[in-house]
């Protein structure tokens, strides 16, 4: 049985009310192919009837469970490359560079999905921070699913053979029967943390680099519009957004300005006062941009579920 139009709006109402992704009338095919394990684990075997079901009682945790089968979890390690080499070559020497010892860096991967995101960029951290430097990644996401898939550490061999070079595999995760386990070691640089985007930053302080890859493209323009103002009130003024290849803060928000890093590209707040260029990296603090020191404090959890 096709979704009536009346179904399908209201799946797609929910959604939107929840997480702000947009499912416009043609995305009727993906409303019933997500939500189909759904219904027969409710023992229905029509989505519609499912649909049905959930609209007409009040139960949280399915109405949760629908927003979050709607989410679209596709990653892959060290994903489009450019970014984490931009991380290496220039961000992270300039962010050393520009601030006083000891140094702490602090990472966002804001809608981290199953982890391959931070744990990547715990890799490329590890593998190019001199031992004295330290660092933190926060990660989060709206799904609570994939967080609890990203805080369990394991993945299978076809989601490892997805971008994950050898030798790192080989220094960072070991076998577990039929998966492979990332070891403690970088587990533990990675907090994650339930987050929807929609709410305000889970942060107090200020981030270094946030990772916004990947996300934007499924939200419409004023949703786009407050997300980037609220990433900007928590990224250090000397500090880079990276966003997916696909997405730009260009015909967007003007507060932004788009930086060549290497052969990629990031976006760092405009400042009255600029912070120093990211093409002139030096070892004086001279112009440093302060920022509070320490580890990352949290604000408190909001209720599971989103807004
Ligand atoms: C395509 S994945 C991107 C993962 C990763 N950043 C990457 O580029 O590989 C998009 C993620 O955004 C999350 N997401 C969607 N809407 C969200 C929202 N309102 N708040 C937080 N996360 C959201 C989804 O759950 C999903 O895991």
């Amino acid at each position: 049985m096709a979704l009536t139009p009346d179904a399908f709006a209201w799946v797609a109402d929910l959604v939107r009310k929840r997480s702000a992704i947009q499912l416009p009338v043609g995305k009727e095919y993906l409303v019933e192919s997500r939500l189909l394990s759904l219904a027969k684990e409710h023992q229905l075997a029509e989505v519609q009837d499912f649909i049905a079901k959930a609209r007409a009682g009040s139960d949280e945790r399915l109405l949760r469970a629908i927003v979050e089968a709607l989410t679209t979890n596709e990653t892959s390690w060290f994903r489009d490359n450019i970014p984490f080499a931009s991380l290496r070559q220039k961000i992270v020497p300039d962010l050393l560079a520009a601030r006083s010892r000891p140094v702490h860096l602090r990472f966002w991967s804001a809608a981290c999905s199953t982890g391959q995101e931070p744990y990547s960029l715990a890799m490329a951290l590890t593998e190019a921070l001199p031992p004295q430097v330290t660092f933190e990644i926060l990660a989060t996401d709206l799904s609570q699913q994939v967080l609890d898939r990203a805080a369990s550490g394991r993945y299978s061999q076809l989601e490892v053979n997805r971008g994950l070079p050898a030798p790192l595999m080989v220094r960072y995760f070991t076998r577990s029967g039929a998966e492979w386990e990332i070891n403690q070691t970088l587990r533990s640089r990675v907090t994650f943390r339930q987050h929807n985007l929609m709410d305000p930053p889970p942060v107090v302080g200020r981030m270094d680099v946030i990772l916004l890859r990947n996300v934007l493209i499924y939200f419409d323009l004023p949703t786009k519009q407050a997300i980037l103002r609220r990433m900007a009130g928590v990224l250090a003024d000397d500090g880079t957004l990276l966003l997916g290849a696909a997405e730009t803060t260009i015909g967007l928000d003007t507060s932004w300005e788009r930086v060549q890093i290497g052969s990629g590209s990031g976006y760092r707040k405009k400042l009255a006062t600029p912070a120093k260029a990211l093409s002139t990296p030096t070892t004086s603090t001279a112009g440093r941009v302060p920022t509070q020191p320490g580890r990352l404090k949290l604000s408190p959890a909001p209720p599971r579920g989103g807004s």
